[in-house]
């Protein structure tokens, strides 16, 4: 056993419970679970937790989109969040919900705290208000011309085209991604946290071994900059936790996002007889540790620390920033079809095969890992099938058949095991330090090794001559007693193939401390193929359904309610029916619209008026062959603001896709005007 043992909490971001999960996200789960692993091989206390991150806008309106409650979608994406997790062998403590009682109680507590102590003031200020759908809009669902470069469709935050960032009042033409229609100002009050109050805090904090350096850096511009308070509240309709004696204002999701690591913590101590406090109160020496991506940096390194030396609980131990993850050099793409979910790559490859290779890429640092797929395949074929588990396999052979399946009983001295030995410390260092790169390139010394003995003592030749039979059963046990230990010191990457090889050497499951143990006068089972070869086919595989993926993965998500139709499951009953008014309607004119490919631009004659309307069927109709058609149309739908004009109503089509649409048409003597029931 290392040193003294230590009691450790271990958090992975939240992940956000409105999307699956993608290999990006999984460079994260996988780079925590090994480090988690790795302290437990250990012999330490190590408690891993998480939880969905349930609450917030685009969670409330994909809800909607999709017609279900948002106690519904969120208790969907956490099943579905788990058994991704599970798959990839990510073995959380406790996996929870910020959507919980726990989370509630502590945030409660929390923001109680903050408050008695002065630490939040309120204040009127204007914000972006979308007037159809009567809510307050996040600056990700305003859509305009960038103020810069003029480029349409972009978001209220930032440019895509030229990368400038402004506030969502900045946009030209901007218009609500809900409905469509252009954003108003509207005043209202809301709850700001002074972070200001804790910058003397932070300022030492910052500087005490508790982030990366880099990070450090972008603490001092922050501070240096002055922090500004920091608004934790939204209005009605949100989907979160309403605030205690504010009425129809909520917790911004970001406020009881990271309580939501206590919250699951919380929940792990009930269902185990663990003791909160010893690990969160403000003198705990228990050690907690943050990981997280970059890009969301700020929340844990200001506002978090702060948030719970204010609340009187203790701060973390260290927050780990890790950079993104880039597929062949590039952001992952959804049309290149490297936008790959996680549920995608198991259906195509083994999960160890991605934990081996972000292992073999990260480091403690900040930079981005590159995913490059044709080095993906070399990497996993050369190191752990042509290394690794060609140890086992060209030793296990020999004492399967030719020693009745069992070791020897003493193995002649040599230099394996003390290489192992001898290499394990700094293996350790690394592992504890994140430099999980330097860690597989030592172990893999170790595997070379163990083959180039294999090569000179060349069992497969000396097997021939019945003198030197014990030289084979020494070697042959020299090489399994050498990969138990590669095993042991691949253990935290490779949970799966550790827990297959203990099977094969008939062990029960191994510790780090095992590493000084032989294996002799021992039986072991048959040897079956650890892992196999990667072939580039299933590569290929992958990335084509990650195109189909995507495809359908946007009908569902997409806010662009002009180009798209979206999927209809949810029942109503006939009050709602009773409400549609569908009449006959005359296709006066019928014309393209220039800078869309989709939408073709109607006038319609429905009696007593004629109305506008935009439609999505330009990809299957040449619009010449509309005019003077009878249709049905929807007229009492609220117009809509597009980015062409005012749309009155929908006319209706039968069909998918964007070309095969069949536009409806009565039997001949309906006329203009005339309900439909
Ligand atoms: N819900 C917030 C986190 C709240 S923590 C109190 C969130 N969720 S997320 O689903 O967008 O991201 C979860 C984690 O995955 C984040 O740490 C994020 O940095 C990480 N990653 C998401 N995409 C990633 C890559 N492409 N590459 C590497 N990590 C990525 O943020
Ligand atoms: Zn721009």
């Amino acid at each position: 056993m290392s040193s003294k043992a230590r009691n450790i909490v271990v958090t992975s971001a939240l992940p956000y419970a409105n999307g699956p999960i993608h290999i990006g996200h999984m460079l994260e789960y996988i780079q925590t679970d090994i480090w988690v692993r790795f302290q437990k091989l250990r012999g330490h206390t190590c408690i891993y937790v998480c939880a969905d991150d349930a609450h917030g806008t685009p969670i409330m309106l994909r809800a909607q989109a999709e017609g279900i409650t948002p106690e519904a979608l969120i208790e969907r994406m956490q099943q579905e969040h788990q058994t991704d997790f599970g798959d990839f062998g990510v073995d959380f403590d406790n996996y929870y919900s910020t959507h919980s009682d726990e989370n509630r109680h502590f945030a409660e507590l929390i923001y109680t705290r903050l408050k008695d102590d002065g630490h939040i003031r309120t204040q009127v200020i204007s914000q972006s208000y979308d007037p159809l759908a009567e809510m307050f809009l996040p600056d990700r669902f305003i859509k305009g011309e960038c103020p810069n470069c003029g480029k349409d469709d972009q978001y209220g935050d930032n440019c895509e085209n030229c990368g400038a960032t402004y506030a969502p009042t900045d946009l030209k033409n901007p218009i609500s991604v809900v409905t469509g229609v252009t954003p108003i100002e509207k005043d209202s009050e809301q709850y700001f946290f002074k972070v200001s109050d804790f910058s003397d805090m932070l300022k030492e904090w910052t500087r005490a071994g508790h982030i990366q350096k880099e990070i450090a850096n972008k603490m001092d511009e922050w501070l240096e900059d002055g922090l500004r308070d920091w608004d934790i509240s939204r209005n009605a309709p949100y989907w979160g936790f309403e605030i205690p004696d504010a009425p129809g204002k909520y917790f911004y999701v970001w406020l009881d996002a990271p309580i939501g690591y206590m919250a699951s913590f919380k929940n792990w101590c009930e269902k185990n007889q663990g003791n909160f406090d010893d690990y969160w109160q403000a003198d705990s020496d228990a050690e907690l540790y943050h990981f997280i991506g970059k890009d969301i940096a700020r929340f844990h390194t200001l506002f978090w620390p702060a948030m719970l030396h204010g609340a009187g609980f203790r701060k973390p131990t260290a927050v780990y920033c890790h950079g993104f993850l880039t597929v062949d050099g590039q952001k992952m793409s959804k049309s290149r079809g490297t936008f790959i979910m996680a549920r995608t790559y198991l259906q195509h490859l083994n999960p160890e095969y991605l934990r081996y290779y972000f292992a073999a890429k990260l480091g403690s640092g900040v930079d981005d890992i590159d995913l490059s797929l044709d080095d993906f395949t070399a990497r996993v074929n050369s190191d752990l099938v042509g290394k690794v588990v060609n140890v086992a396999s060209r030793c296990a052979g020999f004492i399967n058949k030719r020693f009745d399946g069992k070791l020897a009983a003493n193995m002649s001295t040599n230099s394996l095991s003390q290489a192992c030995i001898a290499a394990s410390d700094s293996i350790a260092e690394a592992y504890e330090d994140r430099e999980f790169a330097r860690a597989m390139r030592e172990i893999m010394a170790l595997a070379d090794k163990a083959n180039q003995y294999i090569d000179e003592k060349q069992p497969w030749v000396c097997i021939k001559d019945e003198a030197r039979h014990d030289e084979v059963h020494d070697v042959c046990t020299i090489g399994i007693n050498c990969f138990r230990q590669l095993v042991i010191l691949l253990k935290p990457v490779l949970p799966k193939l550790a827990t297959e090889a203990e099977a094969f050497l008939n062990v029960k499951p191994l510790y780090w401390h095992d590493l000084a143990n032989d294996l002799l006068s021992h039986d072991i089972n048959r040897f079956k193929p650890l892992m196999t070869r990667i072939d580039k086919v299933y590569i290929d595989r992958m990335i084509e359904a990650s195109k189909e993926a995507e495809a359908a993965e946007k009908k569902i998500t997409s806010q662009n309610k002009d180009s798209d139709i979206e999927p209809i499951d949810a029942e109503i009953n006939y009050d709602d029916f009773a409400k549609l008014d569908f009449r006959i309607a005359r296709i006066v004119k019928a014309k393209r619209v220039e800078k869309s490919d989709k939408l073709l631009q109607l006038t319609l004659d429905i009696g007593d008026e004629t109305r506008n309307v935009f439609a999505g069927i330009s990809g299957a109709y040449d619009p010449a062959t509309l005019e003077g058609k009878l249709t049905v149309m929807v007229a009492n739908l609220a117009s809509r603001k597009m980015r062409f004009g005012v749309s009155e109503g929908m006319v209706l089509a039968a069909g998918s896709g964007d070309t095969e649409l069949f536009v409806l048409h009565p039997d001949e003597g309906a006329k203009p005007g005339m309900r439909v029931r």
